[in-house]
């Protein structure tokens, strides 16, 4: 009889069907969770020796296994090993390899102890990691954005800012990269949090659900780890997943700034518009049309950031049903919270590594920054200022543009003479080009240059705070 068949101990008495064993074991997703399992593990020990349940040799012969086991999981022998038996989860499997290394001490790790706590621990200590680890990313991101926006702000270079996709008024490139980071400043100080709570109360020492009879000594566990406390609620915290759930959220929707940033790459992307031109370490040929030049990883960054907001939903759905405390279907959940967080992981990557590619046509999109009449807004605006109500305003300059519109000409010196006579002075003060559009702007967070560069300004503070927390 293998370990997988004993590990129930006497209340069985013959092995389970490996096929559904296989069936129920998430061991090899769980492989990436073995180094925070083995701190739990170490953590547990101590519990067990500070409350005088083991004694320091016994601490000691048990922390030299998990040494040990912890240099297996890093050669890959471990997994090996793993492999031969078959093993429900990390935390089991783990746990008999210690047995393995030496039975009179490996008797005692799972004293007080069941897999409910261990893998609500060893969750939270992954989900802490990886909020880190977003935290790092999405700053990362933000960084590279706002030096790009500061090159364009030194050039000036304007476009066509859209909404509805239609032309709308000139925008600074240096104020779309702004708007570009300012998603992933807000995902930084979600996985702040995330991290925060995830180290807030340790599940370690309740047991199945209930507690145990056993005096551990959760506070030495909780320091040892760096959680805040113990949990005060071992029902609740064997049966709560609520901070990886949090994680796999704060990693999807850190993916949504990334595939709508991809969205409008792809459409800036075709030589219809040519706003930018993919490099050639990020651009897929076609196998049959010898002159594309696509935008794959764009694409793909847009697909697989639906992919995981569907994984994360569903690690959330798979727990809704579930009333308190621990039920299998938190193993399924689990893997979906935790696929959610790796492959948006890779996302992010993918995304940072082709955008740096990406060469902005600064002159493409100057040329079009005032096609669609985009100036209209300013010269309503000019009409405004000069005492006009927005009503008449509008009116007014939406004549215009019906007019020009009718000759197959742009905005220019004609019009503003003919709204100067509606407002009494000789020609209307206002800007004609897309440079003096931008310019114009009088608002904070506005697309003028100063009020990007105040942006910007305030924008690399954050980030320098946010950096230095990761
Ligand atoms: N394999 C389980 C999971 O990942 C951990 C063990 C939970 N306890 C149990 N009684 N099956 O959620």
């Amino acid at each position: 009889m293998n370990e997988a068949s004993l590990q129930w101990g006497g209340r069985f008495r013959s092995a389970p069907d490996p096929a559904l064993l296989a069936f129920g074991s998430s061991f090899e997703e769980d492989l990436l969770l073995a180094r925070f399992d083995l701190e739990t593990s170490r953590a547990h020990v101590r519990a067990l020796m500070g409350g005088g349940v083991i004694s320091q040799d016994t601490a000691a012969t048990l922390e030299r296994a998990l040494d040990r086991v912890a240099a297996e999981i890093d050669d890959g022998s471990f997994a090996i090993w793993a492999r031969k038996g078959a093993f429900e989860d990390i935390h089991g499997a783990i746990d008999a390899r210690v047995r393995e290394l030496d039975a009179e001490a490996g008797g005692w790790l799972h004293a007080g102890r069941s897999r409910n706590d261990q893998v609500a621990t060893t969750l939270s200590l992954y989900a802490a990691a990886r909020a880190r680890d977003g935290m790092a990313r999405v700053t990362t991101i933000a960084i590279a954005l706002v030096a790009r926006a500061r090159n364009a702000l030194a050039e000036g270079s304007v476009l066509a800012g859209t909404t509805h996709g239609q032309p709308a008024q000139p925008i600074l490139l240096a104020f779309w990269l702004q708007a570009a980071a300012e998603p992933f400043v807000r995902g930084a100080r979600r996985f702040a949090s995330v991290a925060k709570e995830a180290m807030e109360a340790m599940p370690l020492g309740s047991g199945a659900l209930a507690g145990s009879c056993l005096p551990l000594d959760r506070h030495a566990a909780a320091r040892y780890l760096g959680f805040a406390r113990p949990s005060r609620n071992a029902l609740d915290a064997v049966g709560t997943r609520d901070a990886l759930f949090a994680c796999a959220d704060a990693w999807a929707t850190s993916c949504v700034p990334a595939s709508r940033i991809a969205a409008e790459i792809v459409h800036w992307a075709s030589p219809l518009l040519g706003y930018v031109r993919i490099g050639d370490a990020s651009a897929s040929g076609s196998s049959l049309m010898p002159q594309k030049r696509n935008p794959d990883i764009f694409e793909l960054v847009r697909a697989g950031t639906q992919r995981v907001l569907g994984d994360a939903r569903t690690a959330w759905s798979a727990s809704a049903p579930l009333g308190l405390s621990y039920h299998r279907d938190l193993q399924e959940s689990k893997q979906s919270a935790i696929a959610a967080i790796e492959r948006a992981e890779s996302i992010l990557e993918a995304f940072a590594r082709a955008f740096a590619d990406l060469e902005f046509d600064v002159v493409e999109m100057e040329r079009r920054a005032t096609l669609g009449y985009t100036l209209a807004t300013d010269l309503a605006d000019a009409l405004i200022l000069h005492g006009l109500d927005a009503r008449r305003a509008h009116r007014l300059a939406g004549e215009r543009v019906a007019l020009a519109e009718e000759q197959g000409r742009p905005f220019d010196a004609s019009d503003l003479r003919a709204l100067g006579t509606q407002v009494g002075v000789e020609a209307l003060e206002a800007p004609l080009d897309a440079r003096a559009g931008v310019r114009a702007k009088a608002t904070d967070g506005s697309t003028s240059p100063e009020a990007v560069a105040d942006a910007l300004d305030e924008l690399e503070k954050e980030l320098f705070v946010l950096a230095g927390a990761v």
